[in-house]
């Protein structure tokens, strides 16, 4: 018998686990560290964009569709209606996880998510390529402030994200995952796209013979048949779950910076990765989310173009860079590295309501002998210690530092009164700047190296 909708439900947990700046910060390490204590595991946001890595039992699996509940058998793991979800690559990490002998029953897949076409990724990277080479905007004396003169790219994975959320908003030219299941609504939905992505694509220069839309369709058929026992309609599974008292976990992907209504637009990702996000990706309301573990790193990176006040294109950069292996998961390329930007952060604990942080990778600036944080900004001459995630206003941000002492190496550091005195300061520094209490602390890529305030 189900519960009548009036009837009064166990109280649900939902906790939510969001980068708390431009990507990269740890998250997967603090979704396997959580995940024992929830029933389901659920994406709302982007797409094969995303990516971490988890080690099980010292072999490294690396995701980038897939909630990291996969690993925990009995789990659910939900892929929501706010994912973009590019066939190939999810049947490409089912099998690789199939190779390694897991389980992947578990894995739930919105029949609302919409799809990664081959004329997404082909429009990703013939937009980026055309970006890069525009006739520089402005003048020599007064140049575009966004930086790299006149290439405007955002530097995006190309992996399609914006083109598919670009078609999920047009609506005509989008393919939703039941669609997969519907032959001949399929055949007739590629036909017409293709009818509007060919003179597109070959406008900007593509070559359009590389796409054949009879392959697109018997791709996208094939694909639909593999992954029809876990599609469905994931709404109704997670207030089920809501319903029967189960708790769920939800994966923010990308980060609070990289949201393209609230980070720092245009250099943004497609979708809200932070907390807003989830009710619209999910149709979970936000009520349900008590719990906002907001994960961040001793310093800052980003990848792809876009302001970055505290950046460092120096020696201190570098250091950072080859400490914490700063290099991409979905596409290698090397991060750019600058100090902890504080100002951006409380900006982020704000707008995600983050009620307890994650300070991951606090190992890698040991060594150095002091530390800035970004305490506020310098714009046109006027200080300030609100961010702007405008990009333009961003880029004339000059950031004001207080300096830090520096720390010794602190990785076998298992509780936080064995951390030095110097390195505790920085973390109660932080912690009275944006006003949240830090709960976790990783000092190394292995399990044991984090602790938790229960534990100290
Ligand atoms: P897109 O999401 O591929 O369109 O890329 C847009 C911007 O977001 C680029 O600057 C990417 O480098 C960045 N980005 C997207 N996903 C991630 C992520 O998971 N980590 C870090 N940066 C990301």
């Amino acid at each position: 018998m189900t519960t009548p909708a009036h009837a009064q439900p166990p109280t649900p947990r939902c906790t939510a686990v969001v980068g708390l700046q431009w990507g990269d910060e740890g998250k997967g390490k603090i979704i396997d560290l959580i995940t024992p204590a929830f029933d389901a595991v659920v994406r709302y946001n982007g797409g094969a964009n995303a990516g971490h890595s988890v080690v099980i039992k010292g072999v490294r699996h690396a995701l980038h569709l897939i909630p990291s509940g996969i690993f925990h058998p009995g789990k659910k793991a939900v892929i929501g209606n706010g994912v973009v979800v590019d066939p190939d690559a999810l049947l490409r990490e089912l099998d690789a996880l199939a190779a390694k002998g897991i389980d992947t029953s578990g894995l739930r897949l919105s029949d609302r998510a919409h799809v990664v076409l081959p004329w997404h990724k082909a429009e990703d990277e013939t937009r980026e390529n055309a970006l890069k080479t525009a006739p520089p905007v402005g003048t020599e004396d007064e140049p575009s402030p966004h930086g790299g003169g006149g290439d405007r790219s955002i530097g995006t994975t190309k992996r399609g994200i914006g083109p598919t959320y670009s078609d999920k908003a047009a609506r005509s030219t989008s393919v939703r995952v039941a669609d997969l299941l519907r032959p001949e609504l399929l055949r007739d939905k590629i036909t017409t796209t293709w009818r509007f992505k060919k003179p597109t694509l070959a406008a900007l220069g593509y070559d359009t013979s590389q796409i054949n839309p009879d392959t697109v369709y018997d791709n996208a058929l094939a694909a639909g048949q593999r992954l029809r026992p876990m599609i469905t309609d994931t709404l109704y599974e997670l207030h089920d779950l809501l319903r029967s008292g189960r708790s769920l976990l939800f994966e923010g992907a990308n980060a609070t910076l990289l949201d393209v209504d609230h980070g720092t637009y245009p250099f943004v990702t497609s979708s809200n990765c932070s907390v807003l996000g989830i009710p619209a990706g999910t149709g979970v309301p936000g009520k349900h989310i008590t719990d906002v573990v907001g994960v961040f790193k001793a310093y800052s990176t980003r990848v792809g173009s876009g302001p970055f006040p505290t950046e460092q294109t120096n020696e201190t950069g570098n250091y950072i860079r080859e400490r914490g292996r700063e290099y991409g998961t979905t596409t290698g390329r090397p991060r750019r590295v600058g100090w902890l930007d504080l100002v951006a952060l409380r900006y982020a604990v704000m707008l995600n309501a983050a009620s307890r942080l994650a300070l991951m990778l606090l190992d890698v600036p040991a060594g150095l002998p002091e530390l800035k944080v970004c305490t506020a900004y310098e714009i046109e001459g006027r200080r300030t210690e609100r961010f702007s995630p405008d990009a333009d206003r961003l880029a004339l941000g000059r950031p004001v530092y207080e300096t830090l002492p520096g720390f010794p190496d602190i990785t076998a550091a298992r509780h936080r009164d064995e951390l030095p005195e110097q390195c505790r300061r920085y973390i109660e520094f932080i912690e009275r700047y944006v006003g949240a209490p830090i709960d976790i602390i990783s000092v190394g890529p292995d399990r044991e190296q984090t602790m938790a305030r229960a534990q100290t």
